[in-house]
């Protein structure tokens, strides 16, 4: 496998490689860094005419789902700083840490408020990478299928860029700056040379994370707002992860046994890159705030017996299941998976 990404910031704690910024001058520089540069072959294509059905009628489907985010949502549903949106204990991390730790519930609520406006915030900047991302699928993607496809998502990214910038704007007061780690793996995905690999990180991958993380605010949450914005979203975000599904068999099928290895290699090392800062640049903003130190709460965790239950349930939601489908994860990937808790349990199906 090739070198591991951020490698200069991968460091020990216990049995587990992490990824842990620490370098402010170098988070800085790639928070400022707005301009990227991206290699994009644009293709024509005069075949105008439907070619792939499955994929026209999820085109269908998206023209059948639009919302407006200023006029569907009911913005004048109360979201309140003193009022619990989720369950204190099991949804999120500080609140569940902290009410171990003895702290009074109004410190945790606070902590919830807190770790959930950085959440949505980093789901955010996520947003408007699928937005960019898409655009240059409708330039460079080889059927008029796929065009129409990504052009139509793109309206969907716009929508999701601006209900969570709402949210953050209206209800919560804060939005943080993106994480060192996401930059880097969302550039790498926007810079990539080819739409393949451009599909395969931002489709199935990314996408594939958001549904999963999506899917547990969704049924965490106690507050009407966020349940409604949640599932709109939702609704979209499993159309791009199907059409993520439809590209990437075609990409699948035409490619050659090294180049499907390749895919397969670097699908896993984007996804272990992020699960190897287990949410180390969240903790390091917001941890000290409540007394928490960022790397003894990682130690913590690792060490818990049902760790690789609960780090995997995101991975094994959507893109662990699509990725097999795929076969771009094989026996050959499978065991690294595994030991950095991204499957758990039910052994591989190979099809
Ligand atoms: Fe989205
Ligand atoms: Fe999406």
């Amino acid at each position: 496998m090739a070198a591991k990404i951020l490698s200069q910031y991968r460091r020990q704690i216990g049995e587990f490689e992490t990824v842990d910024f620490v370098d402010e001058a170098h988070i800085s520089t790639l928070r400022a860094q707005l301009d990227v540069g991206v290699p994009l072959d644009l293709h024509w294509t005069w075949e105008y005419g439907s070619e792939v059905e499955e994929l026209r009628n999820l085109y269908e489907r998206g023209k059948k789902g639009q919302w407006n985010a200023e006029t569907d949502v009911d913005w004048d549903t109360p979201f309140e700083r003193d009022e619990w949106f989720m369950p204190r204990v099991g949804a999120l991390l500080l609140p569940s840490l902290l009410t171990e730790a003895g702290a009074d519930e109004a410190t945790c609520r606070e902590a919830a408020w807190d770790e959930f406006a950085h959440l949505i915030s980093q789901l955010l900047h996520g947003e408007q990478a699928a937005m960019q991302l898409c655009g240059q699928l409708t330039n460079a993607c080889p059927t008029m299928d796929a065009k129409f496809y990504a052009g139509s998502q793109v309206i969907d990214e716009v929508r999701h860029t601006e209900v969570l910038g709402k949210f953050l704007q209206r209800k919560m007061g804060t939005l943080y700056p993106i994480d060192p780690t996401l930059k880097v793996l969302l550039d790498m995905l926007l810079a990539a040379p080819t739409w393949k690999i451009k599909t395969l990180g931002m489709q199935c991958l990314f996408e594939g994370m958001a549904v999963g993380i999506f899917d547990q605010i969704g049924r965490a949450t106690t507050n009407p707002l966020l349940r409604d914005i949640i599932r709109r979203v939702q609704l979209d975000e499993s159309r791009h992860a199907a059409f993520g599904i439809l590209s990437m068999r075609q990409v699948v099928k035409e490619s050659s046994r090294e180049e499907i290895e390749e895919m397969e290699d670097f699908a896993y090392s984007i996804l272990e890159t992020l699960n190897a800062n287990q949410q180390l640049d969240m903790l390091r903003i917001i941890g000290p705030k409540y007394g928490l130190d960022p790397e003894s709460v990682v130690h913590m965790m690792l060490g818990m017996p049902e760790w690789p239950m609960i780090n995997s349930e995101v991975f094994m939601h959507t893109v662990v299941p699509n990725l097999r489908r795929l076969g771009l994860i094989t026996e050959r990937t499978e065991p690294h998976w595994r030991r950095v808790g991204m499957i758990y349990g039910e052994p591989v199906v190979v099809q």
